[in-house]
């Protein structure tokens, strides 16, 4: 295996940190709304293979050697199993969320409650509508931050002001990568992937001025949610029908581990939008 200072600049900088998730089980997930394209509440859902599949998340995360919390799921909120929403949680301040859709907005209060009460020095409750870590991606010192569907960009300001890190707003344009996890992924303090059609043409700009060397994702592996990735600094865990971009993450140093969460997909959801990073 080659080391990662003999890898020229383009690849992984950063070498592999344990890393503390939260997750919640999908005891009550379900399809019962549509909040975004690929919700059919007629399309039938299997709890159980949805609840099996999360096993096999946290499961692949423990094997990694990550911690992972759970919250207790709670009844009538069929999308609480997407912790990333839950809140934003850096140096010890969970900056709660404050959801779109009045379907969700009971997640708020469960996840910052459950901050309040697991070891996180601080919760602040916000001000304006965001979505957690689905709109907010912390890459080294900055925040990157998504609108155009859920967040609003007073909450970007809000971030910006309560964590005393620059926040790079991102506009997206794509109903189908309505959160900025499912249209970009973290790989490094200076290393992300993305879909480039998800963002306005501003925002390509900027992001091609920020991350020129950032793997640019295919249309097909981001349609499977390849891009709601979780990265530890080697491991890039990843929808296993991300084929394409498992190579191209390989190519860069990365080692890319497939997990299949087809059930939650039916709700628009994959990796990522179950893992709530805590950065205590
Ligand atoms: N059905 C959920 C919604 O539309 C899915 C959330 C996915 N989470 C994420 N972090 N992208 O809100």
């Amino acid at each position: 295996m080659t080391a990662v200072s003999e890898l020229p600049p383009h690849t992984r900088q950063q070498s592999y940190r344990q890393r503390s998730y939260l997750m919640c089980r999908p005891d009550y997930f379900a399809v019962s709304y549509a909040i975004n394209p690929w919700m059919h509440p007629e399309v039938a859902v299997d709890r159980q293979l949805a609840i099996s599949q999360w096993e096999s998340l946290r499961q692949t995360y423990v094997s990694l050697g990550h911690r992972v919390e759970t919250i207790r799921p709670e009844p009538g909120l069929p999308d609480m199993v997407f912790a990333a929403n839950g809140a934003l949680v850096i140096d010890g301040v969970a900056y709660g969320a404050s959801f779109r859709h009045p379907e969700r907005r009971p997640e708020a209060n469960a996840y910052l409650t459950w901050m309040g009460t697991n070891g996180i020095d601080r919760t602040v409750e916000a001000n304006f509508t965001n979505e957690g870590e689905g709109d907010f991606l912390l890459v080294g010192e900055m925040l990157l931050a998504g609108t155009g569907f859920r967040t609003d960009p007073a909450a970007h300001r809000e971030a910006q002001q309560l964590f005393g890190r620059p926040v790079i707003s991102l506009q997206l344009v794509d109903p189908h990568y309505y959160h900025l996890d499912t249209a970009l992924a973290v790989l490094g303090d200076d290393l992300i992937a993305y879909l480039p059609s998800a963002f306005s043409p501003e925002s390509q700009r900027l992001l091609g001025c920020l991350f020129p060397d950032a793997v640019i994702a295919s249309e097909a592996d981001a349609a499977v949610f390849g891009l709601n990735a979780v990265c530890d600094g080697q491991h890039v865990v990843l929808p296993r029908q991300a084929e394409g971009l498992a190579v191209q993450l390989a190519a860069r140093g990365f080692d890319p581990v497939g997990v299949d969460l087809s059930e939650l997909l039916k709700a628009g959801g994959s990796v990522k939008c179950c893992t709530l990073e805590l950065r205590t």
